[in-house]
């Protein structure tokens, strides 16, 4: 049975002011069923981790560097981000696709150090607009479930982001049978390079404009594990009913 997810991914949002958050969200979902992983930004981790020492919350980091230490300047290894109170990072976010120029092989490798180190990963994918509209989005997320995700996994370490790159902080979801179709095709494709017991394992998530008024509604879709959400995780009041929903 696969411990379901709610993950929020705060960007670069958030200073120290904004651990209160961390801290009534630790306190209002201490009982969860749910885990519950909230990827600060690095700066923030150590401190936010006085919150999630008991209770269903764990931290992670947005990005590492595929290498484990040495001359990198302004980069993080994951055996930092362990250290700093990460269990998780995301990898392979849209913005980070596009901000920094990072392709499937370097998500893979940046998977690659991370498992070594001790993190679990979640690894981010989604098609365009343009993509969906010409009907190429299972193409496009098969070549980015094939290339992005190392060979040595197993269903506690991988975590799989299906975030539509269309529906990022715009306020337009998929239609059910849309992410329905993307989470059955991103298992079958699981099942298949990794079997079926190992596949059964691997949580998936959908990210792109959760909130509290959709999120019921997503979180039934058989194959729908839980939700990397953005926006809507850096304040407890709307993160707090998504997490209940998923409960
Ligand atoms: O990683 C989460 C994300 O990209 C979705 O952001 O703000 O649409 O929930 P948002």
């Amino acid at each position: 049975m696969r411990r379901k997810l709610a993950a929020g991914n705060w960007k670069m949002n958030g200073t120290s002011a904004d651990l209160e958050q961390i801290e009534a969200l630790a306190e209002a979902h201490a009982g969860a069923l749910s885990e519950i992983m909230i990827a600060t930004p690095d700066t923030l981790l150590h401190r936010a981790s006085a919150f999630t020492k008991t209770g269903p919350i764990t931290l992670g980091a947005q990005n590492c560097h595929h290498r484990e230490s040495g001359a990198h300047t302004g980069d993080v290894s994951a055996e930092m981000l362990i250290d700093a109170g990460a269990s998780y990072v995301i990898l392979g976010h849209s913005e980070r696709r596009a901000d920094h120029d990072e392709h499937d092989e370097d998500v893979r490798s940046k998977a690659r150090a991370a498992l070594k180190a001790g993190l679990r990963v979640i690894i981010c994918m989604g098609e365009e607009l343009e993509e969906r509209e010409a009907d190429n989005t299972l193409d496009i997320i098969g070549g980015q479930l094939a290339g992005s995700i190392p060979d040595d996994v197993s269903g506690e370490t991988l975590v799989i982001a299906y975030e539509p790159i269309w529906a990022i902080g715009t306020g337009k979801v998929p239609s059910i049978a849309q992410i329905s179709e993307v989470h059955d095709f991103i298992r079958l494709r699981l099942e298949q390079r990794f079997g079926p017991q190992i596949a059964r394992g691997i949580r998936l998530l959908y990210g792109g404009s959760v909130k509290p008024a959709n999120a019921a509604e997503i979180f039934a879709v058989q194959n729908v594990d839980g939700a990397l959400v953005g926006g809507a995780s850096l304040k407890s009041a709307d993160f707090g009913p998504i997490i209940e929903a998923l409960d």
